[in-house]
C-alpha cells in the first residue's frame, strides 16, 4: 500500500498533477524532461493519478516549463556556486535531483504543510534539501532562509493559486529580505475567460483553483517593486525541444509561438533583483 493523502485539500493535490504530468513525460517514447523520477514518486502514492485526466498538453507543457526553469537554475549556479535555491510551491517536484548541484548549494523546498509532510516522507534525502512548511501568504515564511547568499527562486505552476494580493506582496518582499537574485517563474500571459474555462473543464479533478489570471503584462512586477527588473522573457513555443513534440502538436505550437500574443501564453519569466 502506499503513502495516503486524504487530507489533501483541493490546492494542495494541484500538486499530483504537475507530478504526473512529469510522471507521464517520462514514460514518453520522446520525452522533454525523461524525470524518471517523478514516475517513483506517484507509484508511491496513493491515489487514482489516471482519474486527474492530465491532458498531452499539459504534459507537454508542464515537462518543457520545468525543463527551461531547470536551465536556468544551472546557469545561476555556475555563476554562484554558494548560491541558495528556493522552490516556491514546490510540491513534490524533484528539481534538485535533475539540476545536481555542487554541495556548496542549498536548496529549500516551500509549500502548505500536508505537501512538505508528504514530500519529506518521498526519497532521496539530501543534506542540502530543506523543507519549509509554510504558506506563502503569511509574514515570516522565509524566516529559516539564510538572507545573505545569491538566490535563485523559482515558481513553476503556483501563481495560478495563488490571490494578487499574496502575489504583490511575495514579489515586494522577496527582494527585501534576498540581498541579491533572480525569481524565475511560469506565465500564461493573461487568461482569459474562455481560456479560463477551459483550464477549469481540463482540471475538474482538483475542483475550481484558479484564482489568478496572469499580469497583463511581464513588466508589471516592476511596478509592484522598482528593484525587481525584467531580464528575461522566454516563450515555450520557441524552445528547441518543442521538435520533440507529435507532429500536430509541433505545427500548432510553432504556429501559436509566432504571434506575440501566442507566444505569451506560455512562457518563463526571469526577473533580476
Ligand atoms: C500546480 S502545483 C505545482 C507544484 C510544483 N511546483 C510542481 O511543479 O510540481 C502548485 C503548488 O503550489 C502550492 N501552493 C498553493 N498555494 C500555496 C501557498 N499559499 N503557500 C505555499 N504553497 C502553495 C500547492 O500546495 C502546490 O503544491
Amino acid at each position: 500500500m502506499g503513502i495516503a493523502i486524504a487530507e489533501f485539500s483541493p490546492v494542495e493535490q494541484t500538486a499530483f498533477v504537475t507530478a504526473y504530468a512529469r510522471a507521464l513525460d517520462s514514460r514518453w517514447p520522446r520525452p522533454i524532461l525523461d524525470d524518471t523520477l517523478s514516475d517513483d514518486i506517484v507509484a508511491k502514492i496513493d491515489d487514482d493519478f489516471q482519474a486527474l485526466g492530465v491532458p498531452s498538453s499539459a504534459v507537454r507543457q508542464t515537462a518543457l516549463r520545468a525543463k527551461l526553469l531547470d536551465d536556468r537554475v544551472r546557469a545561476f549556479i555556475s555563476e554562484h556556486p554558494d548560491a541558495v535555491v528556493v522552490a516556491l510551491g514546490a510540491g513534490l517536484d524533484r528539481g534538485m535531483q535533475r539540476v545536481k548541484p555542487p554541495a556548496t548549494v542549498d536548496w529549500y523546498s516551500v509549500d502548505l504543510p500536508n505537501v512538505i509532510a508528504l514530500r519529506d516522507q518521498l526519497p532521496p534525502a539530501d543534506d542540502h534539501a530543506h523543507s519549509v512548511a509554510a504558506s506563502l501568504a503569511d509574514d515570516g515564511w522565509a524566516d529559516s532562509i539564510p538572507p545573505d547568499r545569491p538566490t535563485m527562486l523559482i515558481a513553476d505552476g503556483l501563481l495560478a493559486f495563488l490571490p494578487e494580493s499574496v502575489i504583490v506582496s511575495l514579489f515586494r518582499g522577496i527582494p527585501e529580505y534576498f540581498r541579491s537574485g533572480e525569481l524565475a517563474l511560469n506565465d500564461y500571459g493573461r487568461v482569459g475567460q474562455v481560456s479560463l474555462l477551459a483550464m477549469k473543464v481540463a482540471f475538474s479533478a482538483v475542483g475550481n483553483q484558479w484564482a489568478y489570471r496572469g499580469f497583463k503584462d511581464a513588466r508589471v512586477p516592476e511596478s509592484w517593486n522598482p528593484r525587481l527588473r525584467l531580464v528575461e522573457e522566454a516563450g515555450l513555443a520557441h524552445a528547441p525541444e518543442v521538435d520533440l513534440y507529435p507532429a500536430a502538436a509541433r505545427v500548432s505550437t510553432r504556429l501559436m509561438g509566432m504571434s506575440r500574443a501566442g507566444a505569451r501564453t506560455a512562457q518563463v519569466l526571469r526577473y533580476g533583483f
